[in-house]
């Protein structure tokens, strides 16, 4: 791991003022967002296909442009990335007690996914930089040729995707990207989401685009496409969809494609679709904290960065940070950020809380020996980087986790 740390900076004893912006804060919606959803409530079509006459959709629209920011042929929107992950799986054939790999660092959702087809979880080791770790990735992918590797580019850290992609090819491996939290995002000017079979996303509220709840994967395949279409709850009205293979073909699979009933409404397309017009603004903003919180951590004695690669074009709207302290001093650094208004995640807790939970806690996924990963999670925060919190109160955020810092350190342990 390589350790970025200028000039240490003392730690403060003085405690700071507690934050007052709420970290979890997120954008409104665009008012051209709200104007749309408005406009809808008032027609009361919120549901994505007409029974007859089907007019243009909010939704297919959605997918049409989500399709071509990426530059992939086809989108198929659901109600959430969980859903596209699954329908992912089921499109590329995987079905029950097949293998699907994944990387050990992510959250429930995926390896959820994966129970969700009735498939079973390997998950792969992860590095200090927090990407997969390829070594392991070559000796698993021998031990499944053929499987699927289902790769989420977690917290935004994106592993060497052509290196990856090589491993793949060796070993017959399908890729599915897990871009929840990797949209704008992408590796040496190629985005996130078109180095796989599928790349999926999430719109959920703490994401990069917000619909409360929404999810849309893409693909240049046109039957993984159309399975997806149809298994996503299309009815016989894959026709109303814009973004989608030739009729043809939809029509050979229907009969052989279940309904899994996972439509997007058009109200979420409609609040969604003036939000990626503005995506790269919002990722500029989100890239300025992130480097000025990451300077200010980076002097802090105690405290590690990951690296971060050259080639990683990542979206910095959350940061993660290693602790160099026992178990019980940062539980006490985070309980000390919490009471400051900094809520730190801490990747290496016993238990699962809020969103966080580690590999330990899906028991439904098999217990399997990752120590490697262990060892990274065990020293893993992370906090999140909002555009509410104005640049220069990220030097706030800054001298709170100092503080913290410098309070954990009293913390007693075992053996001193
Ligand atoms: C890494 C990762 N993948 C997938 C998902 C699933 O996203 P959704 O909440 O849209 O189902 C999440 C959700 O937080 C996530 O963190």
């Amino acid at each position: 791991m390589s350790v970025q740390r200028p000039t240490e900076r003392p730690l403060a004893t003085q405690r700071p003022a507690r934050l007052d912006i709420d970290l979890a804060t997120p954008e409104p919606i665009p008012a051209e967002g709200i104007a749309a959803a408005t406009e809808l409530l008032r027609t009361g079509r919120l549901f994505r296909y007409a029974e007859a006459g089907g007019r243009p959709s909010e939704a297919a629209a959605w997918e049409q442009e989500f399709a071509a920011y990426l530059g992939r042929r086809y989108a198929v929107a659901v109600n959430s990335c969980g859903a596209a992950l699954y329908l992912a799986l089921h499109s590329l054939g995987v079905r029950p007690g097949d293998a699907v790999l994944m990387n050990s660092w992510t959250l429930a959702p995926v390896p959820g996914a994966v129970a969700h087809a009735g498939a079973r979880p390997v998950l792969v080791e992860t590095t200090p930089a927090l990407t997969v770790d390829l070594a392991d990735l070559e000796r698993q992918a021998a031990a499944h040729p053929g499987a699927v590797l289902l790769l989420s580019h977690m917290r935004g850290h994106i592993a060497d995707l052509p290196a990856v992609a090589a491993v793949c090819d060796r070993h017959g491996l399908r890729l599915v990207e897990d871009c929840a939290h990797s949209l704008g995002g992408g590796w040496a000017g190629r985005p996130t989401g078109t180095f796989g079979a599928v790349g999926c996303f999430s719109t959920q509220t703490y994401k990069h685009l917000n619909s409360g709840e929404g999810g849309v994967l893409v693909t240049d395949d046109d039957e993984i496409a159309a399975r997806a279409v149809l298994a996503s709850g299309s009815y016989a009205l894959y026709g109303q969809h814009t973004s989608r293979p030739p009729l043809e073909v939809l029509d050979a699979l229907a009969p052989a494609e279940p309904n899994h009933s996972m439509r997007l409404t058009n109200l979420a397309a409609a609040v969604l679709r003036p939000q990626l017009r503005s995506l790269s603004d919002r990722v500029a903003g989100w890239n300025s904290r992130y480097a000025r919180l990451a300077d200010g951590l980076a002097g802090l004695p105690g405290v590690e960065l990951p690296d971060r690669p050259a080639a990683e074009d990542f979206v910095g709207s959350s940061l993660q940070f290693f602790l160099d302290l026992p178990a019980p001093a940062i539980e006490a650094f985070c309980a000390e950020a919490d009471s400051l208004g900094v809520h730190v995640k801490w990747f290496g807790a016993p238990r699962p809380a809020a969103f966080t939970s580690a590999h330990q806690h899906w028991r439904y996924a098999g217990r399997q020996s990752l120590p490697a990963t262990d060892a990274v999670l065990s020293r893993l925060c992370d906090i999140r980087v909002p555009l509410a919190l104005p640049l220069d109160c990220c030097d706030d955020v800054v001298s709170i986790l100092r503080h913290a810092l410098h309070s954990a350190r009293t913390v007693p342990t075992k053996g001193n």
